[in-house]
């Protein structure tokens, strides 16, 4: 059985620089004998944690609210690495992928049916500043999250400098940085 990984794109704008580096990663990821389906997270209805308390209280499942993260919560539950895409919305995650990071909070329940814990991850990101230290947040926030969670970052690719949504398809560098991370998982 291939290794899965699920890559969570969480970009409004289809085919801009995240999507972009994420399908270049999966290319790699697949030279490498992994299998990669891409969930893209703006059009799904998924909404907000809400904070009730009743995780795995409706029917045995995950989540007390009946959304489109249950497709989601299918996908990670059997995925080998779970791959976070996102562009930098004012130094964090943007609005759409934020919630599905909230809506993971049944696998930290006592009575989670799931455990994830020594998952692998990974995270794309993209933004238009020039100055990598715009991710610094970002970066925190992740690896803050990995830690809580136990699992292994097994790739970072923070790409600066990108603004207008074609700028990484130009980006023969950016392009073989993402390639090369997937190719490179093991
Ligand atoms: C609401 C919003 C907030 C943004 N905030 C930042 C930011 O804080 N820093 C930055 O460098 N770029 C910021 N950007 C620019 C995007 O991160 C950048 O264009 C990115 O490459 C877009 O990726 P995409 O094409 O995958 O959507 C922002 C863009 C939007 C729409």
């Amino acid at each position: 059985m291939p290794k899965k990984i699920t890559v969570l794109l969480g970009s409004p704008r289809r085919n801009g620089n995240s999507d972009t580096l994420a399908a270049s990663f999966s290319k790699g990821a697949a030279e490498s004998g992994f299998k990669a389906s891409s969930i893209r997270i703006t059009g799904l209805k998924i909404g907000g944690c809400i904070d009730c308390r009743r995780c795995w209280t409706n029917r045995a499942q995950h989540c007390f609210l009946n959304d489109d993260m249950k497709d989601v919560y299918a996908e990670i539950d059997k995925s080998d690495v779970i791959t976070f895409v996102t562009p930098l919305y004012f130094y964090s995650w943007s609005t759409q992928i934020k919630p599905v990071w909230d809506r993971l909070l049944p696998y930290f329940h006592p009575k989670s049916k799931v455990d994830l814990k020594g998952r692998r991850t990974v995270l794309i990101a993209t933004a238009g500043d020039d100055d990598p230290s715009c991710f610094d947040g970002l970066k925190k926030s992740f690896e803050l999250a990995c830690d809580h969670s136990k699992w292994e970052i097994a790739g970072l690719l923070l790409a600066p400098g990108l603004h207008d949504a074609n700028e990484a398809q130009n980006s023969e560098e950016w392009l073989k940085r993402a390639f090369d991370m997937g190719k490179n998982l093991g």
